[in-house]
């Protein structure tokens, strides 16, 4: 049966569910067709438009048809350390389910058996306690053995990765994802990112992070066409009848931005289910534009 929840029919922040993606088909077949023929793609724009849905949607996609992601959120921290686990745990868990399901040709997962030729524990605590210590380029060169191990394409996909540019070992980082990725074919690199200092100067000066990926710009807006026809379904999905003046509402008030768009409809969905009506009026519409703009502001001040 249909999940009808608002929460899911309606997701205001994070991604969207691949399956509930209004418009963007575009921007995603691009990246999924720049995937294929090994081009690596920085997707940049300002927050809250929909980036990493737009690559969720890619990954997905991809996934579909054999190609193994690993995706990771670059984590905000001081250091590399965490990002570095969160890379040998992904791998690892990938290799052992492919293990596990019969798909490889060794019997021992590769990236076990990597890391421990390598003397690299899968809990790098001990050596993130002596700075130095981390195999930085071993741990990111993982996607090449997983790649190697399925005799598949790899996708590596590093959510907000300006977050590592602040990294105190952020510029080494950086610059072994180039050295590592730059002539690769077998493992395509797959960046978002919203801070448009941070990414000029990873793009820019040394790691010339530029010379790894092409960059492609997202659109902040999606057109009030495409939001007309996805948002009449969705509130249909949800078993509510949205009047035509309250859906222009919507539209205006969203001038074609995701976040606030959705964000608005999202609120019109909950206030006819708290009246247990099954119409949304522009009247309630209204209700629901000046909650979300309230919703908002307090967002912008976070
Ligand atoms: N294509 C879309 N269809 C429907 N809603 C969308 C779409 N893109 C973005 N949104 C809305 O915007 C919100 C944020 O999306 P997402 O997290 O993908 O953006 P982002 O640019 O990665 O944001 P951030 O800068 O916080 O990382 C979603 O939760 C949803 O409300
Ligand atoms: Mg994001």
């Amino acid at each position: 049966m249909m999940d009808d929840r608002i929460g899911r029919l309606f997701p205001a922040g994070g991604p969207v569910p691949a399956d509930l993606v209004i418009g963007r088909t575009g921007d995603i077949e691009e990246i999924v067709r720049r995937s294929r023929e090994a081009i690596h793609t920085m997707l940049t724009g300002p927050r809250r438009i929909g980036k990493t849905t737009v690559c969720a949607a890619v990954c997905e996609q991809l996934r579909r048809d054999g190609t193994v992601v690993v995706d990771i959120e670059v984590p905000e921290r001081t250091d590399a350390k965490d990002l570095l686990q969160l890379v040998v745990d992904r791998c690892n868990r990938i290799s052992r389910s492919a293990a596990t399901r019969g798909l490889l040709r060794v019997a021992l997962p590769l990236i076990e058996q990597t890391l421990a030729d390598q003397g690299i524990p899968l809990d790098l605590g001990p050596l993130a306690a002596q700075p130095g210590l981390l195999p930085t380029r071993k741990i990111l060169a993982l996607p090449l053995a997983l790649a190697e191990e399925r005799d598949r394409p790899v996708v590596l996909f590093l959510d907000e990765l300006q977050r590592a540019a602040d990294y105190a070992d952020g510029e080494q980082l950086l610059g072994d994802l180039v050295d590592l990725y730059s002539g690769s074919t077998k493992v395509v690199v797959l960046v978002d990112g919203s801070d448009e200092r941070a990414l000029d100067g990873m793009l820019g000066a040394p790691p010339q992070f530029g010379k790894l990926v092409d960059r492609l710009i997202l659109d902040p807006r999606i057109s009030a066409d495409i939001w007309r026809a996805g948002l009449a379904e969705r509130f249909v999905q949800a078993d509510l009848e949205l009047q035509p003046e309250a859906l222009e509402q919507l539209i205006d008030f969203g001038e074609g931005r995701p976040y606030p768009t959705m964000t608005a409809a999202r609120y019109a969905a909950l206030g006819a289910r708290k009246l247990g009506s099954a119409t949304v009026e522009a009247f309630d519409v209204q209700m629901a534009i000046d909650e979300a703009r309230r919703h908002l502001a307090e967002d912008d001040h976070a």
